[in-house]
């Protein structure tokens, strides 16, 4: 296969622990086992008693069941454990996907920026990639027209992320009806990678509850707290997709591991405990990037977040990445480089690790680097 290099993943991984002050990473503050029991409320003993006598063979093949269930409630009752198949993480999720629904002869339209499987597949598949950058111009605007200008019979899905990667921008429902209007006119799938949604205080729309021919993707690595567990998922409500992307899966994975869907079961039966957590450790961090950047004449965010992470443009004449590895070179802080996500002269910064005063270290570094740049 030829596909182009996932450029997110090669550049930030080799530098991850690397940095001092690591603002690259998307998720929200890991969970040890023992803080996920706490947590949870989980009875020690027989959560390690079900442990030790679970029998390691194959695990289920459309996926735990109680965990099927657990995922199909993050989403209104349109959502059934039925249209929910378990898969390696979120990137093995939009990998199935992509690679079951995607060949010669049609196109797929990508709102960027987003998450490189989304166009990069496709791409190596031989399907006609059509990118709305809502970064380009370095102006964050989302214009749905133009998306719907990119629209034909021959679109087999519209591809976005959200909140996105890596601005943490949300589209609104209405926004997200507009899209599944142009999908249904087209009888296209709507691929929606929501794995960052869950941290406002009101209920998120999925794609899932808006549309019949929504697939969305996602996994417990971000807003779970648990990418260690490796696992996620697919929801479809059109199931007559259903047998192919379990044939991808069998290609690629067979199934996931039972300990890992019964820990992940766990953590999604309290998934408002881990809204609330990791909500208030981004709301906090994001509060201080927010008044830091105001006394950042060279800055400016792109869009408001609703996750993990912001993104930023600067107005220095310096491509992304020369910026991004400068600034770790001489202040040993870790942003990720814009060129990643196919935009010039930006940053994301993560916050979500849960530690305030180490960000604020960080952030007077940064704004060290910027003061010398003038
Ligand atoms: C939008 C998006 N989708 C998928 C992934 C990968 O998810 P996972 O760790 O579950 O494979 C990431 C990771 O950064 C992401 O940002």
């Amino acid at each position: 296969m030829n596909i182009a290099r996932f450029d997110l993943e090669f550049w930030l991984n080799p530098l991850d622990s690397v940095a001092k002050y690591n603002f690259g990473s998307s998720c929200c503050k890991p969970v040890t086992v023992s803080e996920m029991l706490e947590l949870t409320g989980t009875d020690r003993e027989e959560f390690f008693k079900e442990i030790e006598n679970m029998s390691l063979h194959y695990g289920w093949f459309e996926g735990m069941p109680r965990m099927k269930k657990a995922i199909a409630d993050l989403y209104t009752d349109v959502v059934t454990p039925e249209m929910v198949l378990s898969v390696h993480g979120g990137t093995g999720a939009n990998s199935i996907v992509c690679q079951a629904l995607c060949g010669p002869g049609e196109n797929v339209v990508c709102i960027l920026p987003s998450y490189q499987q989304h166009y990069s597949i496709p791409e190596a598949l031989g399907t006609e990639v059509r990118i709305y950058n809502c970064g380009e111009g370095e102006e964050y605007t989302v214009d749905l027209d133009k998306v719907r200008a990119m629209v034909d019979k021959d679109t087999k899905m519209i591809c976005l992320t959200n909140p996105g990667n890596p601005t943490g921008y949300t589209f609104t429902k209405e926004e997200l009806e507009e899209l599944v209007d142009m999908a249904r006119e087209a009888d296209a799938y709507l691929l929606c990678d929501e794995i960052y949604r869950g941290l406002s205080k009101d209920y998120m729309w999925s794609a899932a509850d808006l549309y019949e021919k929504a697939i969305v993707t996602s996994s417990t690595s971000k807003v779970f707290s648990s990418a260690g567990t490796r696992v996620g998922w697919i929801v479809t409500r059109d199931l007559s997709i259903k047998e192919d992307l379990m044939n991808l899966r069998s290609f690629n994975s067979i199934c996931e591991g039972p300990i890992n869907e019964l820990i992940a079961a766990i953590i999604l039966e309290s998934k408002d405990v881990f809204y609330e957590r990791n909500r208030k450790i981004v709301e906090e961090a994001r509060n201080v990037f927010h008044d830091w950047i105001k006394t950042q004449p060279h800055l400016r965010l792109a869009c408001e977040s609703a996750g993990p992470t912001s993104y930023v443009y600067y107005d220095f004449d310096i491509p992304a990445q020369e910026f991004a590895e400068d600034l770790l070179a001489k202040k040993n802080v870790l942003v990720c480089q814009g060129g990643v996500f196919q935009q010039e002269k930006s940053f994301r910064i993560g916050y979500g690790f849960g530690d305030v005063e180490y960000f604020k270290e960080g952030l007077a570094l940064l704004g060290e680097y910027i003061k010398e740049l003038e």
